[in-house]
């Protein structure tokens, strides 16, 4: 049978924390995980330019035998998810599939928050999309969403700039922004998949009681149930329980600093994607 590994994109390193969440619930399967790094970030990005970018990592997945792309980037996801789904996937073949971060996220959030009181950090691309208010709005009217955008923090995170007294100062100012703006938020989504690695320091400028929710998980969860719910595509996807790296930069720079979000050495080789 053909070899049909999942493939999981981000811009640059910030997919690895989703990838490490859903390596952790589904083991099994064969991965690869593309990170967009000559070109990161897409955060301050045009929609045109990150819906082409995330276009070319799709035909290149599905060139490498994928049938399922996650997504797992908030930026992509509000710029390009929708128009692959609808414009793209039907020309290219109607049988694979390419998920995004945000609707599980959405999905999760009114059995979380308390009071109807969210925020989101999210990059400015996703912030300006509106993609979360939008969907949250979809499935709890009730919930007022506020959003901060945070332009900075992820040229913080790809520098590994954040742990020190310059990066505490700009993750506060967004975290004491946010709050500023509606002072009842009880439950925060971390809107952008770099954001994790922030998630200590940004707990530590929030009001005490305020969670956090974890995009990783949610979206593990969600891609479990989307495997129980598409038997098809669960058995069209190989499992030999390995993941290929693959990044547009320099493969030793990725190595190096990818072990700071997944928590463990990895290979990496450079890649071109399809234009
Ligand atoms: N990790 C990405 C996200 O979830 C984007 C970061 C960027 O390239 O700006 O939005």
């Amino acid at each position: 049978m053909k070899k049909s590994p999942i493939g999981v994109f981000d811009s640059g390193y910030g997919g690895l924390t989703v990838l490490k969440s859903i390596k952790q619930r589904l083991p099994e399967y064969d991965y690869i995980y593309i990170g967009d790094n000559a070109r990161t970030p897409y955060g301050n990005r045009s929609f045109e330019t990150v819906y082409d970018y995330t276009l070319q990592a799709v035909k290149t997945f599905f060139d490498m035998g994928c049938e399922l792309v996650i997504l797992a980037c908030n930026t992509a996801s509000a710029k390009a998810l929708r128009s692959i789904q609808q414009k793209d996937l039907p020309l290219i073949d109607p049988h694979k599939r390419v998920l995004g971060v945000i609707r599980p996220s959405a999905e999760i959030i009114g059995t979380e928050t308390r009071n109807n009181h969210v925020g989101i950090f999210g990059t400015p691309g996703t912030v300006n999309s509106e993609s979360y208010l939008i969907e949250i709005a979809k499935l709890f009217p009730a919930i007022t969403v506020t959003q901060e955008a945070c332009p900075i923090w992820v040229p913080l995170i790809e520098n590994n700039q954040f742990d020190n007294e310059g990066g505490h100062f700009f993750v506060k100012q967004h975290v004491t922004a946010l709050i500023e703006k509606d002072p009842k938020i009880d439950t925060i989504i971390l809107g952008c998949t770099h954001y994790p690695l922030l998630q200590n320091i940004i707990q530590q400028y929030l009001p005490k009681q305020t969670k956090i929710l974890s995009q990783g998980e949610l979206v593990a969860n969600s891609l479990v149930q989307y495997m129980q719910r598409h038997p098809e595509m669960e058995k069209s996807c190989s499992k030999g329980g390995s993941v290929h790296f693959y990044t547009t930069d320099d493969p030793s720079i990725f190595d190096e600093r990818a072990k700071i979000f997944l928590g463990e050495n990895i290979k990496s080789k450079r890649i071109k994607l399809l234009t």
